[in-house]
């Protein structure tokens, strides 16, 4: 049994699997479910990882039981205190009341307010170090990957790193939590859409801890959400730096709302021009069906964002006014932007998405287009017009590169 939750050393797996919950943050579908991951050392003295979402605190016990028997956990290394992780520190307490929990200042104010008096602590600095017998863990203090007090949690006895949020993924770990024992495919687009929704206004603190890692000799990737990576670290690692830098690859997301069909004519009238001039990655979403954190996924994956909308009570459709909200709150960089819209009696949306341009900084590309009523055979070449204007700025990247 134990074998089975054995990751390296001393150090053993001993997450949960929620296949229940509809929206994860109350908001991002979890069509495979998510993983709160744990970890436990049983060492000398053995020391617990993070916790799990409250909900699984008995099957989180049985686990740890399983491993240790009734010995004693000395220590709880809080890496992050968002309740998906921090939510069983009460019951654990209550099993364990002699637990020190080991956290940095941040942490320990968070416990207090989310838990009550947070008993016996040891606070830890960037770069301070615990032995625990046979493993040596160094702390580092990485805020806003992804709250002020996520830190991470380094083992030098076996390069095997706690990486907190930082390289998760949803998706639950569905009988094995190694990546070589189990199919990764269907994880590396959810790791995208995780970054994108949860991550992705946090590029710059993302590059700070990746720098922070630099030259250390890490052999496994243990973070709070889906696999523990061994060998697929390198891709791990160069998506979320890609991802952080807000470098995107060669592509165009066409976001649009549409009521009666009208925008979506011009939203396929820009595709079918954009396949036409050589761009292979078209990716269509009507903002009405899409959820959003598929149509950010996809965002963050590809340079170009033709966005359309309607007028609707003198201004943008709600659900694409809601989608441009969620960029501008992700500070998304370095996309090409171009727009476009219809309008029955007077035209607003697309104004108002020239408002949306100049705060997301993105580069408008071509003219915006906008269109009365029906298409007609000017706003098909209008929209045309846009295309050949995306395509050409696409291309010219492609020729640097
Ligand atoms: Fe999975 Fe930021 O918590």
């Amino acid at each position: 049994m134990n074998e089975k939750t054995l990751i390296k050393g001393k150090i053993h797996y001993v997450g949960v699997n929620d296949r229940r919950k509809h929206l994860f943050e109350g908001m991002w579908p979890l069509p495979y479910g998510v993983s709160y991951n744990s970890y436990l050392i049983d060492d000398d003295i053995v020391a617990l990882v993070d916790t799990v979402d409250a909900c699984y605190f008995e099957t989180f016990l049985h686990k740890i039981r399983s491993i240790i028997g009734n010995r004693p956990i000395q220590y709880l290394i809080i890496n992050h205190m968002e309740p998906d992780h921090s939510g069983s520190i009460s019951l654990i307490r209550q099993y364990y009341p002699d637990i020190v929990i080991v956290g940095n200042r941040q942490t320990f104010g968070m416990i207090e307010g989310y838990y009550g008096a947070a008993g016996e602590r040891y606070e830890v600095k960037d770069g301070d170090f615990l032995s625990l017998g046979h493993h040596c863990l160094r702390f580092y203090l990485t805020p806003m990957v992804h709250w002020p007090e996520t830190m991470m949690t380094l083992d030098e006895t076996d390069g095997v790193l706690f990486s907190g949020d930082a390289f998760g993924c949803f998706g639950t770990l569905d009988g094995g939590f190694l990546d070589t024992r189990i199919n990764t495919e269907h994880y590396w687009d959810e790791m995208v859409r995780y970054y994108a929704n949860i991550v992705g206004k946090y590029g710059n603190p993302v590059q700070k801890a990746l720098a922070k890692l630099q030259g250390k000799p890490i052999t496994t990737v243990c973070s709070t959400h889906g696999p523990v990576w061994t060998e697929h670290i390198a891709r791990v690692h160069d998506i979320y730096d890609c991802l952080s830098r807000y470098e995107a690859a060669e592509g165009v997301v066409i976001a649009y709302g549409s009521m009666y069909g009208h925008t979506e004519q011009m939203a396929e009238a820009l595709a079918a021009e954009l396949s036409y001039q050589g761009i292979r990655n078209i990716v269509m979403h009507d903002v009405s069906k899409s959820h959003p954190s598929y149509i950010l996924r996809d965002i963050f994956k590809y340079r170009g964002l033709l966005v359309g909308s309607p007028t609707y009570c003198n201004q943008i459709y709600p659900e694409v006014d809601s989608l441009l909200d969620k960029i501008l709150l992700r500070e998304v960089k370095n996309r090409y932007l171009g727009i476009f819209g219809s309008f029955t009696w007077a035209g607003a949306a697309v104004k108002r998405m020239g408002e949306f341009a100049e705060r997301s900084k993105f580069e408008l590309v071509g003219d915006p287009v906008e269109m009365k009523q029906a298409m007609r055979e000017a706003d098909y070449q209008h929209c045309e017009q846009l295309a050949q204007a995306m395509a050409a700025r696409l291309k010219k990247d492609r020729n640097r590169e």
